[in-house]
C-alpha cells in the first residue's frame, strides 16, 4: 500500500528516505543534500531529533550557495519526521538505525540490539515505498542486510548492504599513506563480512595499474591488511563515544548516487548469493554493478584457494548469525 504524504508535491525529483538520524544517517543526509543529488526525508523515532536536523541543514542551503528552489510550506527538499509515512514513495532507502559499536564490541555483539530495529524500519518503509531500493548500513552489516530482506518481502537484488565499499576505501588510504601516492591513484578490493573476518585482496590492488606488489614488500602488504581489518575498531577505541561516520556516510552516497542515476557502478557491495563463490542463501560483500534495478549483477572473481577459503571461513560466521538472528527473532530462516 502506498500512502501519500501531504509533504509532498507528485512531481517531486528522486527521493532519498534515510532511516535512523544518528551520525551516519545525518552525515549522508548533509552529503545528499549539498550534492543536490534528491530531496531526503531523515526519519527518526527520537521525537524532534530529525526535524531539528533538517531545519538546521535546510538554513544551510544559502551558505552552500544550493540553487534548487524550494516551494513554500510544502515543498521541502530536506525534510526531518518520525512518521513513516512523510518516506513514502522513496527511490532508495537507507537503514541507518541502531547502535553503533563501544570501545572493545565487536560489531557481532550489535546482533541483539539491532536486529528488531531493523525488521520494524525495512517493514514499514518498504510498506510506503515498495518500489524502493533498501540499502542497509546497520552493524553487523552483512546480517542485518539478510534481515532487512526477509521483513521487506523484496527481490534479493533490491536490497544493498554497505561495507565493501568503506573497507576498500581504508585499505585504499591506508597504502596510499604508506607510498605517499594520491589516494585516487589507489584502487583497492576487499570483499567478505564486514567484520573481524572481512577479506582485503592485496592481488586486487593496484596504484594507477601497477599491482601494489610491485610497489611493497609482503610484510608491508600483511601490516596494511591488518590495519584494514582493524580500521573500524580503531576508530571506535579513538572517538570512545561510537563508530566512524564520514567514511561510512561518503560510501553510502557513493551507492546511493550509483542507484538513482542508473550508473552501474562496480563496486563490493553485501550482495544475495544464489551459488556464485559457491555460497547460497546470504549477504555478502563481492563486487557488484549497482543501477537503478538495484544489485544488477554479482562478479565472480578467480580467487585463489587462500582466497575463497578466507572468504568461506567469513561466510559461516555470517551464517551463524543469521541463524541467531531467526532465533531470537522468532522468524523461520528462509524468504524463498
Ligand atoms: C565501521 C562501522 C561503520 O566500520 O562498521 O566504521
Amino acid at each position: 500500500m502506498i500512502v501519500h504524504s501531504s509533504v509532498w508535491p507528485s512531481h517531486s525529483p528522486a527521493r532519498v528516505s534515510i532511516i535512523g538520524a544518528g551520525k551516519v544517517g545525518s552525515t549522508l543526509a548533509q552529503r545528499i543534500v549539498e550534492k543536490n543529488i534528491a530531496d531526503v526525508v531523515l526519519l527518526d523515532v527520537v521525537p524532534g531529533l530529525a526535524e531539528g536536523m533538517a531545519l538546521d541543514l535546510m538554513q544551510a542551503r544559502g551558505i552552500e550557495r544550493c540553487v534548487r528552489a524550494s516551494v513554500p510550506e510544502a515543498y521541502r527538499f530536506i525534510f526531518g519526521t518520525n512518521n513513516y509515512a512523510d518516506t513514502a514513495d522513496s527511490n532508495v532507502v537507507v537503514i541507518t538505525a541502531g547502535s553503533p559499536r563501544k570501545p572493545g564490541m565487536s560489531r557481532d555483539d550489535l546482533l541483539q540490539v539491532n536486529a528488531t530495529i531493523v525488521v520494524e524500519a525495512a517493514k514499514k518503509a518498504i510498506a510506503h515505498s515498495p518500489e524502493a531500493i533498501l540499502l542497509v548500513v546497520t552493524n553487523p552489516l552483512d546480517v542485518m542486510t539478510y534481515l532487512a530482506w526477509q521483513a521487506s518481502g523484496l527481490p534479493p537484488q533490491r536490497i544493498v548492504g554497505m561495507a565493501g565499499g568503506l573497507d576498500s576505501a581504508r585499505f585504499q588510504a591506508f597504502i596510499a599513506m604508506e607510498l605517499g601516492v594520491p589516494t585516487v591513484d589507489v584502487s583497492a578490493m576487499v570483499l567478505g563480512s564486514h567484520g573481524d573476518l572481512m577479506v582485503p585482496l592485496p592481488r586486487y590492488c593496484t596504484v594507477s595499474g601497477i599491482p601494489i606488489a610491485e610497489l611493497m614488500d609482503n610484510a608491508t602488504i600483511e601490516r596494511l591488511v591488518e590495519r584494514t581489518r582493524n580500521a573500524g575498531a580503531e576508530i571506535v577505541q579513538l572517538l570512545q563515544t561510537g563508530g566512524a561516520y564520514f567514511t561510512p556516510a561518503a560510501t553510502t552516497c557513493l551507492m546511493v548516487e550509483s542507484i538513482l542515476f542508473n550508473q552501474s557502478r562496480l563496486m563490493p557491495v553485501s550482495a544475495y548469493l544464489q551459488g556464485e563463490y559457491g555460497l547460497k542463501d546470504i549477504f555478502i560483500g563481492v563486487p557488484c554493478r549497482l543501477g537503478s534495478i538495484g544489485v544488477e549483477s554479482v562478479l565472480e572473481l578467480n580467487l585463489t584457494e587462500t582466497e575463497r577459503a578466507a572468504l568461506h571461513f567469513s561466510a559461516e560466521s555470517v551464517l551463524k548469525n543469521i541463524h541467531r538472528a531467526n532465533e531470537m527473532l522468532g522468524v523461520k530462516l528462509g524468504n524463498n
